[in-house]
């Protein structure tokens, strides 16, 4: 059982100053709703200022008028990636980045639960009711949220809350979270660039909450900042140092049924002269948009998709409602597989396998194996690295396979140190971006940096 530890507090004994404080201020704060940790100690601080009560109550206040009820204290802490509200009379479920999915003490009532999912849709200009009882949105401080209400959820309105991350993950946590090796973060660098002439096609997959987009994001940074990117997702989680980045959002059916979807956006994107497309989760009539792209010349596209195995990927790729021909496949050139496992007593997501498409034969679409974890000892290995892509890299750039090899060896070496210093994402696209400009300048700004002078996070390696 966990127990509320960050800002545990009991508002029950606090009602009347809570009402007491809501008919002082409360018309000053019409329409205010905050759900980032630092608005919320702000709007405290604030409103402490303005009136005679203890803080606790102005807290209780902040939590239960201005924020998400019982569930703020969640918003606050840190380490939690997820909260999750499953029916009412049920406990509220967290998901703790080390410990894993996690009971907690926290009850809601259903009418709390529809408050809260009221509140969020206004925010979001949308409508939830028995009509429409899904909702995909967003809290101010960025997080995703999806609410349901009982007409499809019977046991009681539920919502997930996916937590933003101020500083999202980058290729330093996915190195010293153990997600994947420096060769790895290497190899994959050097295919999302395409030494500047052939940008590789990658879909990341994995299952639910294994970390496709976070992974998605890390690698984008390694995106040359001349490049014009297009991002499309559900909602927007992709967060980028790159200025010339256009981000789109789809738009759910309104009253009238009008929607915006993927395949929309995605046919949008391709007349705005796009160097690049990230596509957040790719399920239905947009993968052959996308494919479709690819094949007619389309470099660079990255997108991840709900898969646990490169085989189940090819088959969803190929079967309704994505519907992908097989002979388009090929245009896609790499495939990251990611999942998450309990390793001991550590919750790990891991890179388990890259492949690349390297053809078809018939009916049969050709992989290569270039890393695979060992079953026996959890590593992930090097099982190719020249297969299809490297050797087409090596013809577009003129370089040898030796050359190429070099620069992965180079690239390996300045993201160990990149790691080992603990650079931040501002850091990390200064060094990389410096890095096309000229390698040595970006090994001497790598040197300016301070070694390991920031906190060790929890979960990391001891790289
Ligand atoms: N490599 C990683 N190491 C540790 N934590 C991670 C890693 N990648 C992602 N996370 C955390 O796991 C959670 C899920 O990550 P993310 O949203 O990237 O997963 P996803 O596979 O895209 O999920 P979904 O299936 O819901 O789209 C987030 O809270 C994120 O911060
Ligand atoms: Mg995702």
């Amino acid at each position: 059982m966990w127990r509320r530890g960050v800002g545990r507090i009991e508002c029950d004994s606090y009602e009347q100053e809570v009402r007491r404080i809501h008919e002082r201020v409360g018309s000053s704060y019409r329409g205010t709703f905050v759900t980032d940790p630092q608005e919320i100690e702000r709007l405290v601080r604030e409103i402490s200022s303005r009136v005679d009560a203890p803080e606790e109550a102005v807290r209780c206040y902040v939590y239960s008028h201005l924020s998400l009820g019982k569930l703020t204290p969640f918003m606050m802490d840190d380490n939690l990636e997820e909260i999750m509200v499953v029916g009412h009379g049920l406990p509220v479920y967290i998901f703790d980045r080390i410990a894993g999915m996690k009971e907690t003490d926290v009850f809601l009532s259903e009418a709390e639960v529809r408050e809260i999912i009221e509140r969020i849709a206004r925010h979001n200009g949308r409508r939830v009711d028995p009509q429409s009882p899904l909702l995909d949105a967003r809290l101010p401080d960025g997080s995703r949220v999806n609410a349901t209400l009982p007409e499809v959820s019977p046991r009681g309105s539920t919502i997930t809350i996916r937590k933003f991350r101020r500083e999202p993950l980058t290729i330093v946590d996915l190195i010293r979270f153990g997600t994947m090796s420096p060769r790895l973060a290497s190899y994959l660098w050097l295919a999302v660039e395409g030494l500047r002439t052939k940008p590789a096609n990658i879909l990341i997959i994995g299952g639910t909450a294994s970390g496709k987009t976070s992974t998605m994001n890390a690698l984008s940074a390694f995106v040359p900042e001349n490049e014009r990117i297009i991002s499309i997702e559900d909602v927007l989680e992709i967060s980028l140092m790159h200025r010339h980045w256009i981000p789109l959002e789809t738009r759910p059916p309104d009253s009238e049924g009008n929607e915006i979807t993927m395949d929309d956006l995605l046919k949008n994107a391709l007349r705005m002269r796009p160097d690049r497309i990230l596509l957040g989760e790719v399920r239905g009539e947009e993968a052959l948009t996308l494919f479709t792209a690819m094949n007619t010349g389309h470099d660079g596209c990255m997108a991840t998709l709900h898969a646990n195995s490169a085989k189940e990927t090819l088959s969803r790729l190929t079967s309704h409602p994505m519907n992908v021909p097989k002979i388009m496949i090929p245009a896609l050139d790499i495939i990251v597989a990611q999942k998450k496992q309990m390793e001991g007593r550590t919750l790990r997501r891991r890179i388990f396998e890259v492949l690349e498409i390297s053809g078809t034969e018939g009916e049969n679409v050709l992989t290569n194996t270039l890393f695979r974890q060992n079953p026996k000892t959890g590593a992930v290995e090097e099982v190719l690295i020249n297969g299809r892509y490297m050797q087409h890299l090596s013809s577009m750039s003129n370089m040898s396979l030796r050359e190429i090899d070099e620069e992965l060896r180079r690239r390996e070496a300045l993201l160990e140190v990149v790691a080992r210093k603990r650079l931040k994402m501002k850091e990390i696209h200064e060094v990389v971006q410096l890095y096309y400009r000229s390698p040595e300048a970006a090994v001497e700004k790598l040197e300016s940096y301070v070694m390991g002078e920031r906190p060790k996070k929890k979960g990391w390696l001891d790289i």
